[in-house]
């Protein structure tokens, strides 16, 4: 490892995670295939390690890193909430912390310098080619190579100079001349680069494929439009972030990106792109044309390491990090909407931490479920590609799907508790949209709770009290060294 590197260095985060014993190497995997089935067999695996793929068949240097944020330890280390974690302790670690992160962004400005290990290799013009990478093809059906899985593409609004970073799908283009961009209408890159087009005929644009995982979990994750990303990461590290600013564009690039391009998008300078193996668990769809990058520079280290991130069928590299991230970024918009009562919510990670979102509430008032279902549905946390929203009683884990299942066939009337919202956000993705079709989706709020009208009445639940159980459990259950009489069920 290089003596100085900067703040949210990849190497750095590589080397906790190594010292955690939750770092492999693999040696000797092909890029096309091969490298994205073995990471997708990690993350089947109970406790999934991040995997370092180096010397990848035709390419003596340039490594990926997959699985990045796939544990509790990871994922905290990554939002600097330290590694030791449990799923729950995670997650209670990061209450209230993205409103406090985002309200604190404006302390935290990028910090330009001027000096980086980033700036090692700098290639301009027709030498710039992206394959000279050893760029995968995670899935079968990919329509190509996608470079951009874990990546930050940094825009600018164009009137405030605010800038954004955002995590979109990218495609080698043009033998590794170019690269497609494929921001969704409405995401906030995406409205950057509208706003560019309109005002300029062109918009600038940075892109780093090698960085800290903080950044592909804030640039993947919605982020509150006019807070960047970038100030967002400073206050998560309370620290400002150093970045490179692009000669070209004057756009940041992060000073501990591995490999990174700048250059200009154009309307109407376009390439097919697709499909690609995505959330959803499907592929996204028919090829289809997308902004298309020109690419003015390319700055790398030497054998630099890009951030693979390659959905699929849950689990796939970043589904527990969205689940984890959404799950608090949901709480805390619930909240602060002013609505009592939210005790947990959990964005499940079968669903792509977007399509199932279930909270759990203390009722105080009539109405007051059906209240916390709508407001969760249109939160801007939610909105985009959620299908079902489910309200239960704070005597149900939200998190836990069993639970759930139970709460649902046992406190519903399917005819009055499923409520059913139409021409809602939905996405291009979304393996129902009928081809051409624009992307709404309907959603569902499934109130249930127990009637309000009936909560001292209800059927009472059928288990012991719990002081009693725990009795019963130290009596019965504690004691491994005996088989008859106390401790014979253990
Ligand atoms: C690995 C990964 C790939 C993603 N690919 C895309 C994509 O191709 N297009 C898109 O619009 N959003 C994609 N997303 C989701 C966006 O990153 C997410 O909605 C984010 O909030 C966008 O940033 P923005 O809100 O600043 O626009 C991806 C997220 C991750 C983590």
């Amino acid at each position: 490892m290089s003596d100085h590197e900067p703040l949210l260095s990849l190497r750095s985060f590589l080397d906790e995670v190594d010292a955690r014993g939750e770092l492999r190497e693999v040696r000797g995997a092909h890029w096309d295939l091969e490298l994205g089935a073995i990471a997708e067999l990690s993350y089947r695996l109970a406790m999934p390690p991040a995997l370092l793929f180096r010397d990848i068949t035709g390419y003596p240097s340039g490594r990926v890193l997959t699985g990045s944020t796939g544990s509790p330890g990871r994922l905290g280390l990554t939002l600097g909430q330290g590694g030791d974690h449990t799923g729950e302790s995670l997650v209670q670690a990061l209450r209230g912390k993205p409103t406090q992160w985002a309200a604190d962004a404006k302390n935290y400005p990028i910090l330009p310098v001027t000096d980086a290990p980033l700036l090692a290799n700098e290639i301009t013009g027709d030498k710039i080619n992206l394959l000279d990478f050893p760029v995968p093809r995670w899935h079968a059906h990919d329509g190509g190579r996608f470079i951009g899985t874990g990546c930050l593409v940094v825009t600018s609004d164009p009137e405030t100079g605010v800038h954004n970073g955002g995590c979109y799908r990218m495609e080698v283009q043009d033998g590794g001349r170019a690269v497609t961009i494929a921001a969704v209408p409405g995401k906030h890159g995406a409205q950057h680069i509208q706003a560019w087009f309109d005002r300029h005929g062109r918009a600038p644009v940075t892109v780093s494929f090698g960085h800290h995982p903080l950044l592909l979990a804030l640039g993947g994750t919605e982020v509150p439009l006019g807070v960047s990303e970038l100030a967002y990461a400073g206050s998560v590290v309370t620290n400002r972030i150093p970045v490179v600013l692009g000669p070209d564009t004057g756009l940041p690039i992060p000073a501990g990106s591995e490999l990174a391009i700048e250059g200009w998008l154009r309307p109407g300078q376009v390439r097919e792109e697709g499909p690609f193996g995505e959330w959803t668990g499907y592929y996204s769809g028919a090829r289809r044309e997308d902004l298309c990058m020109e690419i003015t520079r390319l700055y790398h280290r030497d054998d630099p390491i890009m951030l693979g991130a390659p959905p699929g069928r849950p689990p796939h590299d970043y589904s527990y990090m969205r689940t984890v991230m959404k799950s608090a970024m949901i709480h805390d918009e619930l909240v602060a909407t002013g609505v009592p009562g939210v005790v947990m919510a959990w964005a499940h990670e079968p669903a792509g931490g977007r399509l199932f979102v279930a909270v759990s509430i203390a009722q105080r008032y009539a109405g007051h479920a059906r209240q916390v279902g709508h407001l969760t549905a249109q939160l801007p946390a939610v909105s985009y590609m959620n299908r079902y929203v489910v309200v239960v009683d704070d005597d149900i884990d939200p998190a836990n799907l069993d639970e759930l299942m139970w709460a649902m066939a046992t406190r519903t009337d399917p005819a009055d508790d499923i409520e059913i919202l139409r021409r809602q956000r939905g996405s291009r993705l979304d393996p129902m949209l009928a081809p051409g079709a624009p992307p709404f989706t309907s959603r569902a709020v499934i109130d249930a709770c127990r009637p309000w009208e009936r909560l001292s009445s209800f059927p009472k639940v059928a288990q012991s009290d719990p002081g009693y159980l725990s009795e019963v459990r130290a009596r019965w259950f504690a004691d491994p060294g005996s088989t008859t009489g106390p401790g014979r069920l253990r």
